[in-house]
């Protein structure tokens, strides 16, 4: 375990002045020894405050379970961003992260829940593959003491479940709901046959993004068809799809897809089925391939949620847990009912992204690069959209 770099220069301090390197466990680079040695402000009280303050110590693993690999943002950005901040907070992550992938099996992950904490994790980061059964892995950490974070989904049903970080997903919704329907609007359409692909019935967050949509839609448009895509897979996303071309005669006004994966299963049906001028399509997630079709004008929005503050916030929450500190209070922004206690809640904000947003909100934030985006056979879009 790396030390706090300050834990670390007042424990070289003792080390230097008291000569009692042997009983202190401090493992330091050459530069920060020379840093210690030559510090010439440091005063005998910090020399007492060190020699008296135990430097803090993890009490275990921290296990990051992650329900899926077919939607990108899991690997791309939610693995990445909490490892990076783990290690600036100083904890080891090559030795004592533990990363499962349930690969959208609710099973699979209970399994390796149970495994993790076998294996030494003593903080749980659970983002479900299902909202309810994963009630049984925070029933079972709590009655071992091991806190769970509610990572991106809510776990519902339980208590043991301590912290709950995500955005605000019936937000989602009515962000796409409404950019659908003033596009519609914008084209004039008069009651339009809208089509909604919704994600997982097993997602907590599918259920949220789905009522915010209905509730900006319902009343001013007409619901042709509506599934619910079990796994959120693309594919069974382009099966509803190219189903619901079929039962409507290609008439299809807009789609309200619920996340950009099933947004290309849908683009994929209605291409298969020869439609050449395609309605405006929904998405979220802001993934590399949706801001290409949005540039492309195959896809009309996204909707960007910023990952690295959810999954820095978690790694901050999981880091305290471990060294068994309080998290600061100041984190938390409300709380959510799971069906049995209030959880404390970090909730985010999302944003819509249609053509003309994508560089004041995807690129400027980093999230990802022009050169990423702006490959050759999206080069003249990315001009045209004025990206460079
Ligand atoms: C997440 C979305 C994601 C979807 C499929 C939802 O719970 O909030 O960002 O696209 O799951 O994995």
């Amino acid at each position: 375990m790396k030390k706090n770099l300050l834990v670390v220069v007042s424990v070289l301090l003792v080390a230097a002045f008291a000569l009692t390197a042997c009983a202190t466990t401090a493992t330091a680079t050459p530069t920060e020894t020379v840093a210690a040695a030559t510090t010439e402000a440091a005063t005998a009280a910090a020399t007492t405050a060190a020699a008296t303050t135990a430097a803090p110590t993890a009490s275990g693993k921290i296990a990051i379970l992650l329900p899926e690999t077919k939607t990108a943002r899991y690997e791309a950005s939610d693995l990445p961003d909490f490892k990076a901040k783990l290690s600036d907070l100083g904890f080891d992550v090559d030795n004592d992260l533990i990363y499962s992938n349930a690969n959208q099996d609710a099973s699979t992950q209970q399994s390796q829940a149970e495994a993790a904490i076998t294996n030494g994790a003593t903080v749980l980061v659970l983002d479900p593959v299902d909202s309810d059964a994963a009630a049984a892995i925070a029933d079972l950490a709590k009655s071992k003491n091991i806190p769970v974070i509610s990572y991106d989904r809510l776990i519902k049903g339980s208590d043991g479940v301590t912290y709950y970080i995500s955005f605000d997903n019936e937000q989602v919704g009515k962000l796409q709901g409404q950019a659908l329907l003033d596009e519609l609007t914008k084209e004039g359409i008069t009651n339009p046959q809208v089509v909604f692909i919704n994600g997982s019935p097993t997602d907590n967050n599918a259920t949220l993004f789905k009522k915010g949509a209905h509730e900006v839609l319902d009343g001013k448009v007409t619901v042709a068809k509506e599934y619910d895509t079990p796994d959120w897979s693309p594919d069974k996303a382009q099966d509803e799809m190219t189903q619901a071309l079929t039962a409507l005669n290609n008439k299809v006004d807009g789609v309200l897809a619920a996340n950009d994966g099933t947004a290309g299963g849908a683009i994929a049906a209605m291409k298969g089925a020869g439609l050449t001028q395609l309605p405006p399509v929904t998405g979220q997630d802001a993934e590399v391939a949706g801001i290409q079709r949005i540039l492309a004008g195959e896809q009309f929005m996204t909707v960007y949620k910023a990952i690295k503050p959810e999954a820095e916030a978690a790694a901050t929450l999981a880091y305290d847990l471990v060294m068994g500190q309080t998290p600061d209070a100041s984190l938390v922004n409300g709380t959510t009912n799971n069906g049995k206690i209030d959880v404390p809640s970090i909730l985010l904000t999302p944003v819509a992204v249609t053509k003309d947003n994508i560089e004041s909100t995807i690129i400027a934030d980093g999230f990802h690069t022009v050169a990423e985006i702006c490959t050759s056979d999206f080069a003249d879009a990315c001009t045209a959209a004025g990206i460079k």
